[in-house]
């Protein structure tokens, strides 16, 4: 695609003017965006570039190794790998409000950034793989612009502590085109394709408080979900789909057994932006089987309902 190789080339050109000499820390989140970026930026400006992936404990399920050998082995990026989880969930925890968990989880990125940089003996620049939907949502809304619906962690809930400058080359491209961008820089299509994941993970899909036993049933349970998505043939005609714990136990019967157990809501939207978005039809069918299996192979999960929330008047994550 001619449109993406100049973009690509005139992109690289501008990351070299910004950068110069200087260092440059780029925060990879396991998404579509955070790599393109990083692999760009390396092509622009080699070992100044540190790629640092932190593992904040809500990660989806398998998503810290293929993250890892994409960079390591496919690229050969050198990239640091930082179990951050006790930090994270430490700092969570009893914390409910999604706005406080937002600002938390933005804050200790950059805390966790500022640690890998001075590791290196410092860095000028934090990279991010900010698209241009996330730069509107979190200075505008639908009722003015004084009005932030979400503090997204890469852009409004950054730190004014944070002394490195920023570095966005995707800033003003939407998520196609970051696709498209992807395919031009090479990157494998099962990454490309992927769904988008939010940088404060499985946080935002925890409403209440937050904890470890919490996320690996979200985790499970999301994975089948995925599983069944995928075997479906509909996760390419899927912009996103998620599942979200909810803090509500119900009743429930399993064999002759009463059981009280947690609720959960499964997500799924069609969006060409994530500026608006259609919840997707499934066949009552292909639900029924997700509960089941959910039901079946994930403790802690007595009920499964389906959000048919568009957006707006909701948003595609529930915080
Ligand atoms: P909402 O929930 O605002 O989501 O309708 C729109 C799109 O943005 C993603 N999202 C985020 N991405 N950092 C990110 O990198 C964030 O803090 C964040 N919050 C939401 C969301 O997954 C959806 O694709």
């Amino acid at each position: 695609d001619w449109t993406m190789a100049a973009y690509r080339a005139e992109a690289i050109q501008k990351i070299r003017n910004q950068v110069g000499k200087g260092r440059v820390i780029c925060g990879l989140s396991g998404g579509v965006d955070s790599s393109v970026a990083a692999v760009l930026i390396h092509e622009a400006i080699g070992d100044q570039l540190t790629c640092v992936y932190v593992d904040h404990g809500l990660m989806r399920a398998g998503e810290s190794e293929q993250v890892v050998s994409l960079f390591r082995e496919h690229y050969n990026i050198p990239l640091v790998h930082v179990d951050a989880s006790e930090l994270f969930l430490g700092q969570l925890d009893g914390v409910t409000d999604p706005e406080k968990k937002r600002k938390i989880i933005g804050g200790l990125f950059i805390d966790v950034f500022d640690a890998e940089a001075n590791k290196i003996g410092g860095a000028d620049f934090l990279a991010q793989g900010t698209l241009y939907p996330d730069v509107i949502e979190s200075v505008s809304a639908i009722g003015g612009p004084s009005v932030t619906i979400k503090s997204h962690h890469n852009v409004g809930g950054l730190p004014a502590r944070m002394k490195m400058k920023l570095v966005e080359p995707l800033r003003e491209l939407f998520k196609d085109e970051v696709r498209a961008l992807g395919r031009e820089l090479g990157l494998p299509e099962a990454f490309v394709g992927r769904h988008p994941f939010p940088g404060p993970g499985l946080a935002i899909r925890i409403p209440g408080a937050i904890t470890r036993e919490k996320a690996d049933t979200l985790r499970k349970a999301d994975a089948i979900y995925i599983d069944e998505i995928r075997k479906a043939g509909l996760y390419d005609e899927i912009w996103q789909a998620f599942s979200v714990l909810l803090p509500v136990n119900t009743v429930g019967v399993m064999g002759d057994e009463r059981t009280y157990e947690a609720v959960l809501a499964l997500r799924a939207v069609t969006s060409t932006d994530g500026m608006t978005a259609d919840y997707y039809p499934f066949e009552h069918a292909f639900l029924g089987r997700v509960a089941t299996r959910i039901i079946n192979e994930v403790k802690g999960v007595n009920r499964v309902v389906y959000d048919v929330t568009s957006k707006p008047p909701g948003t595609i994550e529930w915080e």
